[in-house]
């Protein structure tokens, strides 16, 4: 092992995801797949191909520079959409590309107009509403303009979708404010279409939303955690087993990320092991160090209180995690070695850890500790 951890990817993993929504979803719902933060830590090169090998052949990202990594990798015939950051500078650049983007205020559509004048090609573009999130979007007061200067356009563009994005459709507590979003989604559908404006894609639904909210799902669905093998939370799990009888199986995790002990010391009893006092040996100990600390992704907050996976036994962390190691306690374990397999999140043996186990313990949410998980560590795909 070259360096001192590294992820493996299941592609079976991935096929089985996109097959529960398809299945879900049926054959005329287009799934655009959510390869933000660097496919939510998998890494853009290896999804985009497990995703096309699927038949998924749209990928939404936050910015122009992940637009860039996603437009090296793909098929010809795959879309890419940038669903947030887009410099002036990089207009051009999506426009001659046919890289689909977001609008939302005025200022980013007469560029855009601007510049699809200048090169001859139009502007494929998604309208993004103001519904309830309050974070980008139209008003549906400033409407009026915005149609007025489409319908001005319209050879210059292309009205790809129209879009919005729920506050939180994950958790009930927020139910009132989600099925207010959808009665405004269609508001603004509405006054399109009153206006000969038809988009060719209705897209709001994230993984939670596709899940719990049926009517939701239009003509295109933004999956991003659920198609890496994440419910996104319990309550949409509770709400799949309750109307389509899932099972927790039903989406596999991907991800495993694995390392090796790098060496075995021991503690007496009395003997502080690590930084501080944070953990004092109570009788002699059997230490074994990992080469992965809070620099590789393993959060410091689960200092004294994470667990890993060594020779089929889930064994603890203690004493703080450190920037490049940890350590953990193999006094239990017989035969323990130096080069002994880490299993840090994943299967050994018949324990699992699964990414959600180990952020409630660190009070992340998956989407961070994944997002967190560092570029440089190897990604390996399996079967
Ligand atoms: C606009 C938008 N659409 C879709 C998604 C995907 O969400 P999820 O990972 O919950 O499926 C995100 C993620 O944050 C998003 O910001």
């Amino acid at each position: 092992m070259q360096h001192t951890s590294y992820i493996e990817i299941s592609e079976s993993a991935y096929q089985h995801n996109i097959k529960y929504f398809r299945k879900l979803l049926g054959k005329n719902v287009r799934i655009s797949s959510v390869v933000k933060g660097n496919a939510y830590g998998h890494g853009i090169e290896n999804i985009i191909p497990l995703a096309e090998n699927a038949k998924v052949n749209h990928f939404a990202v936050f910015s122009a520079s992940e637009a860039l990594e996603v437009f090296k990798v793909i098929s010809p015939g795959s879309n890419i959409m940038i669903m947030g950051y887009l410099d002036d500078s990089q207009l051009e650049w999506a426009i001659e590309n046919g890289i689909e983007f977001y609008v939302f205020d005025m200022d980013r559509l007469e560029k855009a107009i601007a510049i699809a004048k200048r090169i001859g090609k139009a502007a494929h573009i998604h309208i993004e509403a103001e519904t309830g999130f309050h974070r980008t979007g139209f008003e549906y007061t400033s409407l009026l303009a915005l149609v007025h200067l489409m319908k001005k356009n319209k050879e210059h563009i292309r009205f790809t979708g129209l879009c919005t994005h729920y506050a939180g459709a994950e958790s009930i507590s927020n139910h009132h404010r989600v099925i207010n979003q959808i009665a405004e989604f269609k508001r603004f559908y509405s006054y399109f279409m009153r206006h000969g404006l038809k988009p060719e894609y209705r897209h709001t639904a994230g993984s939670a939303a596709t899940l719990t909210y049926p009517q939701t799902v239009m003509d295109m669905v933004r999956v991003g955690i659920a198609q890496y093998g994440f419910w996104p939370s319990q309550e949409t799990f509770i709400y799949q087993f309750k109307t389509n009888k899932a099972n927790d199986s039903d989406l596999k995790r991907l991800i495993s990320w694995k390392s090796e002990i790098m060496a075995i010391k021991y503690a007496d009893a009395g003997d502080f092991v690590g930084y501080g006092t944070s953990y004092m040996a109570n009788k002699r100990l059997k230490v074994a160090i990992i080469p992965v600390g809070y620099a590789n992704g393993f959060s410091r907050s689960l200092s004294n209180s994470g667990r890993v996976l060594i020779r089929g036994k889930r064994v603890s962390v203690i004493g703080s995690v450190t920037m490049n190691t940890m350590s953990v306690n193999v006094t239990d374990i017989p035969n323990v070695q130096k080069g002994d397999e880490v299993v840090i999140v994943g299967k050994q043996g018949k324990l699992s850890i699964s990414v959600a186990s180990f952020s409630e313990m660190s009070n992340l949410l998956n989407y961070q500790i994944l997002a967190r998980l560092p570029g440089n560590i190897p990604r390996v795909l399996t079967k």
